[in-house]
C-alpha cells in the first residue's frame, strides 16, 4: 500500500527539515504543513475512502502512531528552540563580575590649592576669617596706606607691574589688610587672605612673575609678638611635622615694626646642617611683624588702643619645601606627569 510507505517516510523527511528550523513561527507553520487540515498527513489520508476496510484500519492505526510521533518531534523541537532562546538571553545579559572595571580619568587638587586649603583649615580652626581682595589694586592700598609713600626706596623691594600711575597688579596680599581695616573701622580683626600676586621678576627655578601669598592679620588689645610666634609655630607644625621649631630674625618691612623674618628648622637634616638649608639648619619661610603704627593710623585705628601682627607666607615656597619640589615653574606649566603625583595628596 503506497499510503503506508508515504507515511513511513514522513518522519524521516520531517527530521531533516526540523534540523533547519530555529524559529518558533517557522516551526508553527511547519507543524501546520504536516498536521494541519490540509497538511501532508491529511493529504495521505484523503484517499482512505477508496481502500478496503482492512487497509483503512491499518492505515488509520499507522497514521495515529505517526501523528503521535510527529507531535512529539514538534514538541521536542519547540522545547529546544525555547531553551536556545533562554540560553542566548542569559548569555547576553550575564555580567562577568571578575572583569576589571572601566577607569575614568579624574582630576586632582593642584598642590598650591592644597596648601591654601590646608592653611585655611588651620587658621579657620584658630578663629580666623578668610578675606579676599582684587588682583588689580590701587597704588594707595598696595603701597601708600602700607607706609610706602611714592618715591620710598623700599618700593624697590617689589618690582611692580603698573597699569597706570595709580593702578597696578598687586605685588603682595597686604592691601587686603588695608581694605579690611578700612571696612572694620577700628574693630578687632582676625583674618587670612590667600591670593595671587605679581612681580616683574624673570622666571627661573625660584622666581615666577606670578605667585601666591597667604597673608595673616590679627588686631586687638594686647596682641604681642609672642602671639605671632604661636600662630606661626602652629602653622609650621601643621604644614611640615610636629617636631619643627621656628625662629624669628630681625628684618625690615615698611608696614611692620618690629619686622621679622621667620625660619623653620630644616626637615632634611633635622637642624644639623645640609645642602637644602645651606648648612644653617634653618630655612626661611615668611616675613612678618607687628603692624606699624603709621599703617594703623592711616587705616583708621588708634595704636594706643589696638595693636596686632601681620604675616605673609609664600604659598609656592612652603609647597616646594613640603613636597621637595625644586623648580617653581612646575606649578605653572601644567605638565600632567607632575600634577598626577599629587592626586592622592591630602
Ligand atoms: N607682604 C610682604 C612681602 O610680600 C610680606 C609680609 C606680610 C611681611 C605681612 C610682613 C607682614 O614681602
Amino acid at each position: 500500500m503506497k499510503e503506508l510507505e508515504q507515511l513511513d517516510k514522513v518522519v524521516d523527511v520531517l527530521d531533516d527539515e526540523l534540523n533547519q528550523v530555529d524559529d518558533l513561527n517557522v516551526l508553527q507553520q511547519k507543524k501546520a504543513s504536516y498536521l494541519g487540515k490540509k497538511g501532508i498527513i491529511a493529504q495521505v489520508m484523503a484517499n482512505m475512502k477508496d481502500l478496503t476496510i482492512e487497509a483503512r484500519k491499518e492505515l488509520g492505526m499507522r497514521s495515529n502512531k505517526i501523528k503521535q510521533i510527529l507531535e512529539e518531534r514538534f514538541e521536542q523541537k519547540k522545547q529546544a528552540i525555547e531553551n536556545a532562546i533562554i540560553d542566548q538571553r542569559l548569555k547576553n545579559e550575564s555580567l562577568d563580575v571578575t572583569l576589571p572595571g572601566v577607569q575614568f580619568p579624574t582630576g586632582g587638587i593642584h598642590p598650591l590649592n592644597q596648601t591654601i586649603m590646608d592653611l585655611e583649615d588651620l587658621y579657620i580652626g584658630m578663629g580666623y576669617k578668610v578675606a579676599e581682595g582684587p588682583e588689580i589694586e590701587t597704588d594707595e592700598y598696595c603701597f601708600e596706606k602700607l607706609n610706602l609713600p611714592k618715591g620710598h626706596p623700599a618700593r624697590d623691594m617689589q618690582d611692580t607691574f603698573y597699569i597706570n600711575p595709580e593702578l597696578l597688579l598687586r605685588s603682595q596680599t597686604s592691601p587686603v589688610q588695608v581694605r579690611t581695616m578700612l571696612e572694620e573701622q577700628g574693630k578687632p580683626i582676625k583674618i587670612v587672605c590667600p591670593g595671587k600676586v605679581y612681580r616683574r621678576d624673570a622666571d627661573d627655578a625660584t622666581h615666577s612673575h606670578q605667585f601666591m601669598q597667604f597673608e595673616g592679620l590679627v588686631l586687638g588689645k594686647d596682641i604681642s609678638l609672642a602671639d605671632l610666634k604661636g600662630a606661626l609655630l602652629e602653622m609650621a607644625r601643621k604644614m611640615f611635622d610636629k617636631d619643627r621649631e621656628i625662629r624669628l630674625r630681625p628684618s625690615f618691612f615698611p608696614f611692620t615694626e618690629p619686622s621679622v623674618e621667620v625660619d623653620v628648622s630644616c626637615g632634611m637634616c633635622g637642624g644639623k646642617g645640609c645642602n637644602t638649608c645651606k648648612q644653617s639648619g634653618w630655612i626661611e619661610i615668611l616675613g612678618a611683624g607687628m603692624v606699624n603704627d603709621n599703617v594703623l593710623r592711616m587705616c583708621g585705628y588708634n595704636p594706643e588702643e589696638i595693636q596686632g601682627f601681620a604675616f605673609g607666607i609664600g604659598i609656592e615656597r612652603i609647597t616646594m619645601l613640603k613636597y621637595r619640589i625644586d623648580d617653581i615653574r612646575n606649578f605653572y606649566t601644567n605638565d600632567v606627569r607632575f600634577l598626577n603625583q599629587f592626586k592622592e595628596v591630602k
